[in-house]
């Protein structure tokens, strides 16, 4: 199956920190691929800004050698690299002096969509946008995209939400979480809002509990001084994992409209209880067989970081009152698996003797890899012998079912440039919604802090600390396997 293509509005757009490692991972690389499948026009611009003093070739070379490392080879054609490349301007700039923003100025074009990537530090976010207005550089359609980390507890998010809205309305300012950029993400909503199979059964009536898990294989080394200051709270679970539970835990919106989806995800972040102390379980990875641990990689050999989290999360509403929502995810782990599964209850009267076989219904939604659904389902045995019972999946892997390769797939970060250059808000956070999660998590982190608590150690390769296990047999509950 071919996907369908819209061609977006031409655009012209800047890269602050267009030299730097998310510019040249992500967002350069994604912006050639939408080019190569005819969705940026050819009328477009991008402009990297840098502090490096670079020619527009010396670049262009750059972006050229970027896209050779991080695009696979046979999604790279020469002429269509070239084409691409011959978009690409370059202008050094001081972010808090005065050089280089006429230069910037001089580049924009009228009538064409203005976009400004802040791919810097956050401590450069009003500078930049306050040179963008003094330089007549943004206008009142202009729309700016930050990244995380946005703040790292509700103060300094207040701060930078202040900051922003000094010169640009809420309206203009896209704050990225690349998870809701992610297919199967999206797919969470299609599943629950465009069948009428599950809504009914959406609740806690239903609904046993919930587990969320994004577990890496990846360790922390080469940016071990940015997670020792986060660790997994800050970095995976006030965003991203926050974000996933939202999406599933929110009440149906009116329309898929940015405000209305927006406003039912803040709801649920508003009704998220504080969490106790003993439904929180912390670990931090040791080295397997003379590799480093987390304390080499993060070089502080007394860090107290978390490089794993597991936590019981419950919502105080209607909905949800009584369906626990477990949450855990860590780095150097098993396997690298993020998947939602929810567990239905039993039902409430057994007709069959076979008690032995039974097992409630799973439904589970696996977001990487292999990408796809499966709900697990009761079915009798086959073959002579009576009514006995086993479970079998419904499996559907998105690659087959839709007949789409996995290359063909656009990486979260592409299809939420282009999004930003449609002008829908839909797939990026309100200001709102960034301090009410912070609201939920800045608690959590002082708590364990006045607690002096420090993390479980847990070996790399496992399934996280010893504990983790516990807070779900605690409730009778497991943790699904961690596995590819
Ligand atoms: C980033 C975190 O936001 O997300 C990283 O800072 C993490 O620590 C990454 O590894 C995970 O993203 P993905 O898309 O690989 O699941």
């Amino acid at each position: 199956m071919v996907s369908r293509v819209i061609p977006v509005d031409s655009f012209d757009l800047v890269v602050f920190g267009g030299t730097g490692d998310l510019a040249r991972r992500k967002i350069l690389p994604g912006l050639y691929r939408r080019f190569l499948a005819g969705q940026m026009t050819a009328e477009s611009r991008i402009i990297g800004a840098a502090r490096a003093d670079l020619t527009e070739e010396a670049y262009r070379a750059m972006v050229g050698e970027a896209i050779d490392e991080f695009v696979p080879k046979d999604r790279r054609d020469a002429a269509v690299i070239a084409e691409f490349l011959a978009r690409i301007g370059y202008v050094s700039i001081d972010a808090k002096g005065s050089a280089g923003w006429d230069v910037l100025r001089d580049k924009m074009r009228p009538n064409v969509v203005r976009a400004f990537y802040f791919s810097v530090a956050p401590a450069l976010f009003g500078d930049i946008a306050e040179r963008l207005h003094s330089n007549q550089i943004a206008d009142a359609w202009s729309r700016i995209v930050v990244e995380k980390p946005f703040g790292r507890d509700l103060a300094s998010a207040k701060a930078l939400n202040a900051v922003l809205a000094s010169h640009f309305n809420e309206g203009q300012i896209y704050r990225i979480d690349h998870y809701l950029g992610k297919e199967t993400v999206q797919n969470l909503m299609a599943v629950r809002f465009a069948n009428i199979l599950f809504e009914p059964l959406w609740k806690s009536e239903y609904i046993d509990h919930v587990q969320i898990t994004v577990a890496e294989t990846v360790d922390v080394s080469g940016r071990g001084a940015y997670y020792d200051k986060s660790g997994a709270m800050r970095d995976m679970v006030q965003n991203h994992m926050m974000q996933l539970l939202c999406l599933i835990a929110m009440e149906p919106p009116y329309h898929f409209d940015p405000d209305a989806v927006r406003d039912e995800k803040l709801k649920v972040i508003r009704a998220l209880e504080p969490v106790k102390p003993e439904d929180i379980v912390r670990g931090q990875y040791l080295g397997a067989k003379g590799e480093a641990g987390y304390v080499q990689h993060s070089e502080n050999p007394a860090s107290r970081t978390e490089s794993y989290i597991a936590l019981k999360v419950n919502i105080a509403n209607w909905r949800w009152k009584g369906t626990p929502f477990y949450l855990r995810t860590g780095k150097k782990m098993r396997a690298r698996a993020s998947e939602i599964a929810i567990t239905f209850k039993e039902p409430p009267h057994s007709i069959f003797d076979d008690a032995k076989g039974w097992k409630e219904n799973v439904l589970v939604i696996r977001l990487q890899p292999n990408e796809g659904m499966e709900l697990m389902m009761m079915i009798k045995e086959p073959g002579p012998g009576g009514m006995r019972l086993m479970q079998v999946p419904l499996d559907m892997a998105f690659a087959d079912a839709l007949g789409v390769e996995a290359e063909d797939v656009p990486d979260a970060y592409e299809r939420l440039i282009m999004d930003v250059i449609r002008g829908n808000q839909t797939l990026f956070m309100r200001g709102d919604e960034v301090e009410a999660a912070w609201a939920w998590t800045d608690p959590i982190i002082q708590g364990w802090e006045a607690r002096g608590e420090r993390p479980q150690s847990y070996d790399a390769g496992s399934s996280g600390p010893e504990d983790a296990l516990m807070l779900m047999h605690r409730d009778g509950r497991r943790w699904r396997e961690i596995k590819e």
